[in-house]
């Protein structure tokens, strides 16, 4: 019986002996020997533990959920993937580790697939690591070193052929979805400092292939998360973000499908996601022979982090998964996972509460009375969370003043915010407040008082966006002043929810401040003291909910969401444009945590008008909130809003929370959309059917339902516009997803929902 934790440790000076051999090729068979002839407990694993070591062979091989991960130390002593992909029998042996490589062209390093690399030998690949030593060498080989197992975490050390260089690889797989966390912490056990150049957190390797399909997610402000996809082939494409956060022109998310499938559930995909919010880059490599190796991790662009002896640095995590079921099973599986395991409070999350925000109805123009008074008319449609934007605190008339100053403005709000806050409450909401901690307007108190507190290289110009600089958060002082001012403001005030943003990227990213080997270290140090910051306010106010919004959905990543249970995906709440970015957002992201506000109509990016019944159902595909100026509502559209708010009510677990399989895609000019959300016990699917605009008399395509049970009968109920009389009220699972439903929708800009529900569900 294997024990929970089990160690393989080579002592360090029997392997300093070993590896002195590696020059020679004789080395694999002195690791063979050490391998055969240590202490194994591990090879005796039964079967069903998540992770087996198999001694004889030197592998290890992880199961979970629908997934098997195997890899293995091959004779040179380097740690190789030897499969990824659908959970193998449990009988079932890879073929044994062995290095890769044909000629003086090819070397084994480059063909034989690493899961972690140094740049050394001769390396032409992205390589995981690459330091220069201050002795000028900067030739690094990792050989496997010893390991651990315990639970589902398997952690494997490497260590250079010579220096004291030791990478922990860290492997955690998920025991319901089968994703796997995979991070490395560099340690510098040497006598000196040296600089690592580049640091990615894991290589993801799949077999070669001529047919992959690579589909990722790219962006700007108010279009956000358009899908991209493209056919692989040899040479590389380089996802990144160089602006100091996630940014939203690439989304940190990946997914490949092998050979072009006829549907949305079929085929093998794997995917992956960095949880970075910095500067951050995932590299696709093909080679000649198709191999695929996905590499992500820090941004080597203007990198550079200086290591002391003693000292480590952990790289971000990179998750990755694997779907038999195509692209719809992979996201499924990912909206799982986030909801199930990433998000706080992932396994007793709440329900997003229906909220509204004052920013489009009052811009920077907030004060008491105003609240007061969109709060009484949010209350009445059902609003559970009221959130007022930017514009209270400091001098902010507008977006030039205030950044910094986080006092609530007392011409606004002479008495504070308590009055408003009180009001809220007893019209039955929460209270919630828009706060940009990590910005400065040079028009502010804080900049006057701390002008060296931001981003900047002495003597040169300081950049603006939006007419505000960033502050330098990886200053020990930077962070103390922002965890403080927010610690203050909820503790002093009743506040359920912070909608936490961030308007700018990085320019002159400078921090003069410190010695120059480690001014580069902003990059990471400014980061993690954001994770510290958030970290540290849910501990101490748990039940403070956070929202992470960059001008719409600039800061989207599984790192963010380690510390908030939303995102605001866009500021273009056009109903029509969202559903684009709606569909490309759930590629990636759940949801569950996906928010979408009903606003003006016509709306004012693009001067669209749309029904307010149009609008509700669009934003009725994630959380739903409400962003018009209900000062200009007509009773009507009180009565319509209230009425769709409690539908919304009754179906929004199965948005929320349910399996989302896309039937028609929106995508490259479609007209037609159709998202179906199954709920987690199978007894409710809702259907959100939408019509750009009737062309030619072409009819609106068949629906054709999934994910429902095949023999079970299920009701039909429209929620939302009429059903055609010829369509039976109940039928079989079978009956729906394979008959399908013919709806009539006509117009421009329509939208019907209508529900399926088991016999007996409520
Ligand atoms: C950003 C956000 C908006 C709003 C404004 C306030 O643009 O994305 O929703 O909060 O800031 O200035």
């Amino acid at each position: 019986m294997i024990p929970s934790a089990s160690v393989f440790r080579i002592s360090t000076s029997i392997y300093r002996r070993k590896l002195s051999l590696l020059s020679n090729v004789t080395i694999g068979a002195s690791l063979a020997l050490i391998a055969v002839t240590s202490p194994l407990r591990a090879s005796a694993a039964p079967q069903n533990e998540p992770i087996r070591y198999d001694a004889a062979a030197h592998t290890f091989r992880m199961d979970a959920g629908n997934v098997s991960y195997v890899l293995g130390v091959n004779e040179n002593g380097d740690l190789q993937t030897l499969y990824w992909g659908k959970r193998l029998g449990a009988h079932d042996s890879s073929p044994a580790p062995r290095s890769e490589g044909g000629s003086g062209f090819e070397l084994a390093v480059d063909t034989t697939p690493h899961e972690f690399v140094g740049w050394g030998s001769g390396l032409y690949v992205v390589p995981n690591l690459k330091v220069t030593f201050p002795d000028g060498n900067r030739d690094l080989v990792l050989h496997y070193l010893s390991h651990t197992i315990h639970e589902n975490t398997l952690t494997i050390t490497l260590k250079d052929i010579e220096r004291d260089v030791i990478v922990d690889l860290v492997y955690e797989m998920d025991p319901v979805t089968g994703v796997l966390a995979r991070s490395a912490r560099i340690q510098n056990r040497t006598k000196a400092s040296f600089t690592i150049e580049e640091a990615f957190a894991a290589t993801w390797n799949l077999p070669g292939s001529s047919d992959y399909q690579l589909r990722y997610l790219t962006g700007r402000w108010a279009s956000e998360f358009n899908l991209q996809e493209q056919a692989l082939h040899p040479g590389k494409i380089v996802l990144e973000s160089r602006r100091g956060s996630t940014g939203d022109e690439v989304n940190p998310w990946f997914a490949i499908e092998r050979g072009v499938q006829p549907d949305q559930d079929t085929g093998d995909v794997w995917f992956g996601a960095l949880a970075w919010s910095g500067s951050w880059q995932i590299n696709v490599e093909q080679n000649a022979a198709n191999r695929v190796r996905v590499t992500g991790g820090f941004t080597p662009f203007d990198f550079a982090y200086s290591l002391k002896p003693g000292q480590s640095l952990e790289t971000p995590k990179f998750y990755g998964g694997y779907s038999n079921a195509g692209i719809g099973g992979a996201s499924r599986l990912l909206h799982r996972f986030e909801l199930g395991s990433i998000v706080p409070q992932a396994s007793d999350r709440k329900i997003r509460p229906i909220l509204y925000n004052s920013w489009e109805a009052t811009g920077f123009d907030v004060n008491e009375s105003g609240q007061e008074a969109l709060a009484e008319k949010a209350a009445s449609i059902g609003v559970e969370r009221f959130v007022m934007d930017d514009g209270w605190f400091g001098k902010r008339k507008d977006d030039h003043a205030g950044l910094g100053d986080w006092y609530v403005n007392p011409q606004k709000f002479p008495n504070g915010l308590k009055p408003l806050i009180d009001k809220v409450h007893t019209l039955g909401m929460d209270f919630g407040l828009w706060v940009e901690p990590e910005m400065v307007n040079p028009d502010s108190d804080l900049y006057r008082a701390h002008p060296d507190w931001v981003l900047k290289f002495p003597g040169r110009p300081r950049t603006e966006g939006r007419n505000q600089l960033v502050l330098n958060l990886a200053r020990p002082d930077v962070r103390a002043y922002v965890y403080g001012f927010l610690d203050k403001l909820l503790t002093e005030n009743d506040i359920a929810f912070l909608k936490w943003d961030y308007n700018r990227n990085w320019s002159e990213p400078g921090w003069p401040a410190v010695p120059l080997d480690q001014q580069k270290g902003v990059y990471v140090e400014a980061v993690r003291n954001l994770y510290g910051i958030l970290a540290e306010l849910r501990l101490k106010h748990p039940n403070v909910e956070i929202e992470s919004c960059s001008g719409g959905g600039a800061r989207v990543d599984l790192g963010i969401l380690r510390y908030t249970d939303e995102v605001w995906p866009s500021d273009n709440t056009d109903p029509f444009d969202r559903l684009r970015i709606q569909d490309g957002f759930s590629y990636a992201y759940a949801p569950g945590i996906m928010m979408a506000w009903v606003t003006d109509s016509p709306n004012w990016m693009n001067n669209r008008a749309t029904s307010l019944e149009y609008r509700l159902l669009s934003s009725m595909q994630g959380g739903l909130g409400i962003g018009a100026n209900l000062n200009k509502w007509t009773q009507e559209d009180f009565t319509t809003a209230k009425a769709m708010i409690a539908q919304y009510k009754k179906l929004r677990p199965t948005v929320q929370n349910g399996e989302l399989y896309r039937l028609i895609s929106p995508e490259n000019g479609s007209e037609y959309s159709v998202t179906e959300s199954v709920s987690k016990d199978g007894r409710q699917a809702a259907i959100f059917a939408f019509l750009h605009s009737s062309q030619l008399r072409e009819s609106y395509p068949r629906i054709y339902p999934r994910g429902l049970e095949e023999a079970r009968e299920y009701n039909i109920r429209p929620v939302v516009g009429k059903l055609d009389s010829s369509i039976p009220q109940h039928a079989s699972g079978d009956y729906w997803m394979h008959h399908g439903i013919e709806v009539s929708l006509r117009g421009d800009y329509q939208g019907m929902l209508f529900i399926l529900e088991k016999d007996g569900s409520k």
